[in-house]
């Protein structure tokens, strides 16, 4: 288990397909799943089979048109939901199954109305079941985040048992603090027997916004997989978002972790996702939000035309994009000015500066944003308001 390789297993296309109003056809998730290869993911999660033939469908035609990474369908831990999802995965060049169950007392004590005992039985016998259809068998904790460590680990140890690759460990409502969550990881690697055959999978929500440092947390405990989405879609407040972990990894060396992600592919691939599902990004998210590399004070603009790295610790072109964003507000100084004014082909004198700057104000005021079409008419104007004065 303890290579630094984080396997990165995408659920776009299932826990971000969740989302309310956000259904996808099944040749966008194929254009999507494709994508998610060319991104370098190393498991693509691609529906829940049983949940609809439309879903079931989807992940046939996944299983058919991707090549790499492993296709995973997601079952309840029901006989019949696992056999749904071994129909589906039956063209997947490496297929995998994904069951369990729900182990917090909510879960037992209100959902199943069950005991802690026969659950632990019920998740043993899931894995054993989807062991007859495929080798790599997934299991999920539900609620994993609520559930007690010490049942947490018997629980795991018998579905390592049954034969499960892949132990999930889900904090389903995003309720785990950062250290809670990585210490209930370090806990199942001391005390698991067995645990160190499987791979130990990281599946956080963002209710408290924590669910990338959740993940993080994890894998520096151990975990070695991360489910996420592209622009952490999700249920309610989202799931951990892929290219916030992807790059949080490739950033800090002091966690000797890699990933297969191309993190070039990053900011395509959220354009893609937004526009099929019709779901916008928020401009201040973390690596592709439209202000991600965008620099709108004075000071900040100053430094980063003076030296990138003054105010960005990601170069732009490392996640897809042409540069970083210079924006005209009254917040701006002379250097953005120049540098913008510059950029759409004027080379301003320090007179011609001042001026234009003054004349800038006055509309940056009014305006909030100046573009190049404003800027281009506040120069032109200025400078010919200053040849007929002259
Ligand atoms: O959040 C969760 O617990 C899940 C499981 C079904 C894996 O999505
Ligand atoms: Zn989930």
């Amino acid at each position: 288990m303890d290579t630094g390789h984080v396997f990165i297993f995408d659920t776009t296309l299932r826990d971000g397909e969740q989302v309310p109003g956000c259904k996808l056809n099944t040749p966008q998730k194929i254009e999507i799943a494709q994508q998610l290869e060319k991104l370098g993911v190393d498991v693509i999660e691609a529906g829940f089979p049983i949940s609809s033939p439309g879903d079931f469908k989807s992940v046939v035609e996944i299983s058919k048109h991707v090549t790499n990474p492993v296709v995973c369908g997601l079952s309840r831990g029901v006989k019949k939901d696992i056999e749904v999802a071994a129909d589906a995965l039956k063209y997947a060049k490496r297929g995998r199954i994904h069951t369990g169950i729900g182990t917090s007392d909510h879960h037992i004590k209100y959902k199943f109305k069950s005991n802690r005992e026969r659950i632990l039985e019920w998740g043993a016998e899931a894995v054993t079941h989807a062991k007859k259809f495929v080798e790599d068998v997934e299991f999920y904790a539900e609620d994993a985040g609520r559930t007690e460590n010490e049942y947490l680990a018997r629980v795991c140890e018998a579905v390592i048992k049954a034969g499960a690759t892949v132990l999930n460990i889900p904090d389903t409502t995003g309720y785990c603090l950062p250290d809670e969550y990585g210490a209930k990881i370090k806990y199942l690697v001391d005390n698991v027997r067995g645990i160190e055959n499987v791979t130990i999978s990281a599946h956080c929500h963002n209710d408290l916004g924590l669910a990338t440092a959740n993940s993080i947390s994890a894998v520096m405990n151990g975990a070695r997989q991360i489910e996420c989405t592209i622009n952490g879609i999700g249920e309610r407040a989202g799931n951990t978002s892929l290219e916030e972990v992807a790059m949080i990894i490739k950033q800090h060396p002091r966690l000797n972790l890699t990933n297969n992600i191309n993190s070039k592919l990053l900011n395509p691939i959220s354009r893609l996702v937004a526009e099929r599902m019709g779901m916008l990004v928020q401009p201040n998210k973390a690596i592709v939000g439209s202000n991600a590399f965008a620099h709108s004070s004075g000071i900040h603009q100053d430094g980063v035309i003076k030296h990138r790295e003054t105010y960005e610790i990601i170069d732009p072109l490392e996640v897809g994009l042409d540069e970083s964003l210079i924006v005209l507000t009254a917040r701006s100084g002379r250097a953005a000015l120049a540098y913008r004014a510059h950029k759409i082909g004027y080379t301003l004198t320090k007179l011609e500066l001042d001026r234009v700057y003054e004349v800038f104000l006055d509309h940056a005021d009014v305006k909030k944003e100046i573009f190049d079409e404003d800027l281009h008419e506040i120069i032109s104007a200025t400078r010919l308001s200053s040849k007929v004065e002259a």
